[in-house]
């Protein structure tokens, strides 16, 4: 099974970003019910290697915190944007609790992650954008801010790649004290 490990938003807040989305032809944009933001992406593994993530997910020990998205963005890869997102506001505690997931995935036997953590919430694939249309969206939002929601748990998410759209599903909910 494909595997990553993530928070999931509020519907409120999912709806919020879904006005977002629209006016850049040829973007992907991703369904709202797909919105979330991922923590550590682990990929295929076998099921017994997914019992060893999840007993050492359930043995980490984090606290909630408040989480603000804000501002949008773009990935690029070879001088192409491919991702457009929303991104999030500056957060000691998302941090300490991502480096937990880490070390948590890392002692379940994954090897490290070598990308540095940028959190964020996919809004659109851009494989076929219109430039300028991109250009204009971003600088329209870049403004955008959400309001603070409470993180109270992080999810291990399975992930089944389909022909529009991934579907999630949230396989077990890890409660933050
Ligand atoms: P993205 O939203 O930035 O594309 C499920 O696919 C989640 O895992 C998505 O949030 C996706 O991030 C992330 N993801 C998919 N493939 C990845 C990879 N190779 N490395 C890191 N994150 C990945």
């Amino acid at each position: 099974m494909r595997l990553f490990v993530g928070l999931d938003l509020p519907w409120t807040l999912k709806q919020r970003l879904a006005v977002l989305a629209g006016g850049i032809p040829g973007a992907r944009w991703v369904p709202a019910e797909n919105y979330h933001m991922t923590l550590r992406f682990i990929g295929e593994v076998q099921a017994h290697q997914a019992e060893e993530i999840d007993l050492a997910l359930h043995a980490l020990r984090g606290r909630g915190f408040s989480l603000t998205l804000s501002g949008v963005g773009t990935f690029a890869k070879g001088g192409r944007d491919t991702q457009l997102w929303v991104g999030v506001q500056r957060n000691p505690a998302l941090e300490h609790l991502q480096a937990k997931v880490e070390t948590a995935l890392q002692r379940a036997g994954l090897e490290p992650e070598r990308r540095r953590f940028t959190p964020h919430v996919t809004l659109a694939r851009l494989d076929n954008a219109v430039p300028a249309k991109l250009a204009a969206f971003v600088q329209t939002h870049n403004l955008f801010r959400a309001e603070p929601f409470p993180v109270e748990h992080f999810i291990l998410f399975s992930s089944r790649l389909g022909k529009e759209a991934s579907v999630y599903t949230a396989e077990v909910d890890y409660p933050l004290a």
